[in-house]
């Protein structure tokens, strides 16, 4: 089995995708755990619904019920966690956290990067932005993570035809159908080993 480890803070949408997924597209890859910042975010319950091992992450303070990155890292090498997923995950990771698994650790942000991403485009801000732009091309991008805000390598992008939208929730809908597409689709990549890193790009082999 392939196993990923999942970041959340919200409502959980790309978590559901990725356990909707578990019967097909992703049949041999294990949920080993959900991580979040925030301890009653529907994204846990959701995955303490499916008997997933949550965890609560801490900056790098120790408080109880809680554990810190450095902990996680150790965790994550004792359950064989091969690939990190931030699916909706609000905190910055810590740099030393995202160095021990250099090109494993993956992020989707709902927008075509490098536009419309950077500190403070999360959510909802960043659908705002794209309908204030009268941007008529929107979607969705899974990049690697590195210490920057949504500057790794890009992975893959798919895009949505938001010409006709009316309003910046229209936007978020039509980017998320686009996102619980691609981020199953590029776990299942990684699961395959297929996901590559030549010359600074990223590659998703047949
Ligand atoms: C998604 O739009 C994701 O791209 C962004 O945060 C949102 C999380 O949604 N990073 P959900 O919690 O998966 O429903």
């Amino acid at each position: 089995m392939y196993k990923i480890a999942v970041f959340v803070s919200g409502r959980g949408s790309n978590l559901k995708a990725i356990l909707n997924s578990q019967n097909s597209l992703l049949s041999g890859v294990e949920v080993a755990a959900v991580v979040s910042n925030k301890p009653d975010c529907p994204a846990l319950e959701l995955a303490r619904g499916h008997g997933i091992t949550t965890l609560v992450v801490n900056s790098n303070k120790h408080e109880s019920g809680r554990v810190t990155y450095f902990e996680l890292i150790s965790l994550f090498e004792k359950k064989g966690v091969d690939l990190i997923v931030l699916a909706g995950f609000l905190k910055k990771i810590p740099d030393e956290f995202v160095t021990a698994y250099e090109n494993r650790v993956i992020n989707i942000h709902p927008a075509l990067l490098p536009s419309f991403g950077g500190r403070g485009m999360y959510g909802m801000n960043v659908h705002r932005a794209v309908f204030e732009k009268s941007v008529q091309i929107s979607g969705a991008t899974v990049h690697f993570v590195n210490t920057v805000y949504d500057d790794g390598i890009i992975i893959a992008q798919r895009a949505t035809d938001v010409s006709e939208v009316e309003s910046p929730e229209d936007v978020a809908a039509k980017v998320l159908e686009v996102e619980h597409e691609l981020l199953p689709y590029v776990i299942k990549k990684f699961s395959e080993d297929k996901v590559v890193v030549k010359n600074n790009r990223g590659y998703i082999l047949d």
